[in-house]
């Protein structure tokens, strides 16, 4: 067993571009914009249509990836890391999980369900007040961390250690 199960293979990189651009969509274009603009609530059904979707994509990968035989983990060359690791790619799903869950309460205690998506369309009430939105915020920059971090383990493995972690996370045979 040298890679992982290829269902998990094609939604670790769509998850991957879908969470970088949740992240930088929210960020940098949803945040900004005061909730009293008429722009607001098209961005806002486009990130929480957006983050729904990765977490239906996020629950399909963690029962395919409990249900699958996987490679066996990584040596990084230092015991202590090596024990880290797998935790650290736990606190994958726990972040993603944790956002979404963070989202939905902020909806639901801001009626935004009705406010952006037709029932009762109206002005977008003050969002930087919500108690999960502080929540919110947090688990974004955490896993923002998480994910440079992963980066740069990916690039270690991959020019220092040259051990071919990019093939685990790949298609073909052997
Ligand atoms: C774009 C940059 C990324 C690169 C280069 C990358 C690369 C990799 C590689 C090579 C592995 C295999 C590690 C191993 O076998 O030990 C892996 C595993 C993993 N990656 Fe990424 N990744 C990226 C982004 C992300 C993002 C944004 C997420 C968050 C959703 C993520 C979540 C995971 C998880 C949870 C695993 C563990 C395997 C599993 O649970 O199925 N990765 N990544
Ligand atoms: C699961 C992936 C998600 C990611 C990566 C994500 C990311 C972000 C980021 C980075 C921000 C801006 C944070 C800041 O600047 O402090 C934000 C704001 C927000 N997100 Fe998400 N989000 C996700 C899911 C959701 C979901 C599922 C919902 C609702 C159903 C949601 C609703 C919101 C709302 C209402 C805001 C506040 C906007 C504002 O203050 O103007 N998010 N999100």
């Amino acid at each position: 067993m040298t890679r992982y199960h290829p269902i998990l293979v094609v939604l670790h990189w769509l998850l991957a571009l879908m969470v970088l651009g949740a992240l930088i969509g929210g960020a940098f274009s949803l945040d900004p914009i005061p909730e009293d603009s008429p722009d607001k609530i098209g961005v806002l059904r486009l990130h929480m249509i957006f983050g729904l979707s990765i977490l239906a994509l996020m629950v399909v990968r963690l029962v395919v990836r409990l249900r699958t035989p996987h490679p066996a983990p990584a040596d990084i060359g230092n015991e202590a890391l090596n024990q880290v690791a797998p935790w650290l790619h736990w606190m994958f799903y726990a972040l993603v999980f944790g956002l979404a869950a963070s989202g939905i309460l902020m909806s639901v205690e801001a009626g935004l369900g009705d406010i952006v998506f037709g029932g009762a369309p109206g002005p977008v009430p003050e969002l930087d007040t919500l108690r999960p939105r502080a929540g919110h915020g947090l688990l974004a920059l955490a896993l923002a961390l998480l994910i440079a971090g992963h980066i740069g383990a990916a690039i270690y493995h991959q020019a220092v250690r040259r051990d071919g972690i990019m093939r685990r996370m790949g298609f073909g045979r052997g």
